[in-house]
């Protein structure tokens, strides 16, 4: 996509996700705060449904995984057994001229400031997580930080899950939760953000079966990114070629978003790396024993870490659609019924006839209690109802008129994607709606 194009492309989703209440700038009133966004309703629904999608998926669905919610607080000693104390940092510098700071390995050229030409200083590292103090004392000791990633909150407790449920290798944790991290330069939307949600796995395994077991997660990941509705030819996978020191294979799964090819997942083979360490810092023992072959070993790691806001900025993308229909411009948003934030809206054909809305509102009451995500909408005439819920993605509207009263008892059922209708007997709308989801 050129440049404008995409920018365009950006600028219309940014546009209607506050149009419609799906996502705004967070703080937005005190003139924002960057890297933050706030989500609304309809935002909260389809971040709701891929996070539910996931959890059924990767959870519920499966006999060998274990949920965790952990606090966001942790020891600090966590962060200094894992490194990220010491390294998890970008490079940094700053305008010697206006100020301004940028990342070093983001400049075309990292000698003159992009915005004024100024001379840059020299590249610093700068560590990322947000430090903060536990408790009314501030000193070393108390310094805490809000975790950048989900996945020490599941390491640490490995030692529980294996002392409480008793399961064998291999197993999973998994858990949906908020990182943070202090993004030198926050940017595309929701894209790089300093607060985020990810949904990350750790499934702890005897070596032996990494590949095999690798392999599997590749085929799921691939598998939940056509589930959401994302295109086929959009996502990619990438073999990085040399991954961090601790992975012996990583695999980043690649969307293409209007601003160009950039990182949706990750899946790393991380070795034995987190529990040794956790168990060296710690004094703790958190080897596995093999009860059939009595063998002693730290079980090693394959790592499917999902991001829940690119998920959704990636949904957006895919799903933003212009067409026209009848001669009309319209957009629509082309989610897959499973995730869509609003299932059916049902409208009477006038607001002011009292017959019709009655009908529309015991329709309405029925198919909300079968399907929950249901609207009702008598705003404006009917084509406005159309558009309006094209644009927030709903697949199917239902209309009431004078003929459902007064000859058939039949409603008109309208399909989002192709404009077409059809009428359906009420007493058949529920398994009418069942096979269509
Ligand atoms: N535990 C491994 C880990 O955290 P990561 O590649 O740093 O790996 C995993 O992050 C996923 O989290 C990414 O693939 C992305 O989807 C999401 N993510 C990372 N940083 C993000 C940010 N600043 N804003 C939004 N999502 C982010």
């Amino acid at each position: 996509m050129a440049k404008n194009e995409s920018n365009k492309k950006m600028e219309d989703i940014i546009s209607l996700c506050k149009r419609r209440g799906f996502i705004f700038q967070g703080s937005e009133i005190y003139g924002g705060l960057a890297g933050t966004w706030d989500y609304a309703h309809l935002g909260v629904a389809l971040k709701n449904n891929i996070r539910n999608h996931w959890w059924k998926k990767f959870v519920t669905d499966r006999e060998d995984m274990y949920g965790v919610d952990a606090a966001i607080l942790m020891n600090q000693e966590v962060w200094k057994a894992t490194g990220h104390v010491s390294g998890f940092s970008d490079p940094l510098s700053e305008c010697k001229k206006c100020k301004k700071r940028f990342r070093t390995d983001q400049m075309e050229d990292s000698k003159k400031c992009p915005d004024c030409g100024g001379e840059m200083g020299e590249s610093k590292q700068f560590n990322m997580m947000f430090k903060t103090h536990v408790g009314a004392v501030q000193d070393d000791t108390s310094i805490s930080y809000l975790r950048p990633e989900t996945a020490q909150g599941m390491f640490v407790n490995y030692k529980n899950i294996l002392d409480s449920y008793h399961p064998k290798l291999p197993f999973g944790m998994a858990q949906v939760g908020k990182a943070f991290r202090n993004e030198i330069a926050p940017r595309d939307f929701t894209f790089r953000s300093r607060e985020f949600e990810q949904m990350e796995i750790e499934y702890l395994i005897d070596p032996k079966n990494w590949e095999e077991i690798f392999e599997h997660f590749r085929k799921e990941m691939s598998d939940f990114t056509k589930e959401i509705g994302l295109k086929k030819d959009h996502v990619y996978e990438h073999e990085i070629e040399e991954p961090a020191f601790y992975s012996k294979r990583t695999i980043d799964f690649e969307f293409e978003f209007p601003f160009g090819r950039n990182e949706l997942y990750g899946l790393a083979y991380r070795t034995d790396y987190d529990l040794s360490r956790h168990s060296k810092a710690s004094g703790v023992d958190l080897n596995y024993l093999d009860e059939e072959t009595k063998e002693r070993f730290t079980p090693h790691c394959i790592e499917p870490s999902f991001g829940l806001d690119r998920s959704v900025l990636a949904v957006l993308s895919d799903a933003y659609t212009e067409d026209e229909l009848g001669g009309e411009k319209r957009i629509y948003m082309k989610f897959v019924p499973a995730i869509a934030p609003v299932k059916i809206a049902v409208f009477p054909l006038l607001k002011n006839k009292p017959q019709l809305v009655e009908k529309a509102k015991g329709i309405y009451k029925d198919l909300k209690k079968e399907f929950g995500a249901v609207m009702f909408d008598d705003n404006g005439n009917v084509g406005k109802r159309y558009r309006r819920q094209d644009e927030i993605g709903t697949p199917y509207c239902v209309t009431v008129d004078f003929e459902t009263i007064e000859k058939d008892n039949m409603v008109t059922v309208r399909d989002r994607d192709t404009g077409k209708q059809e009428r359906v007997k009420i007493e058949d709308l529920i398994s009418h709606f069942k096979k269509l989801f």
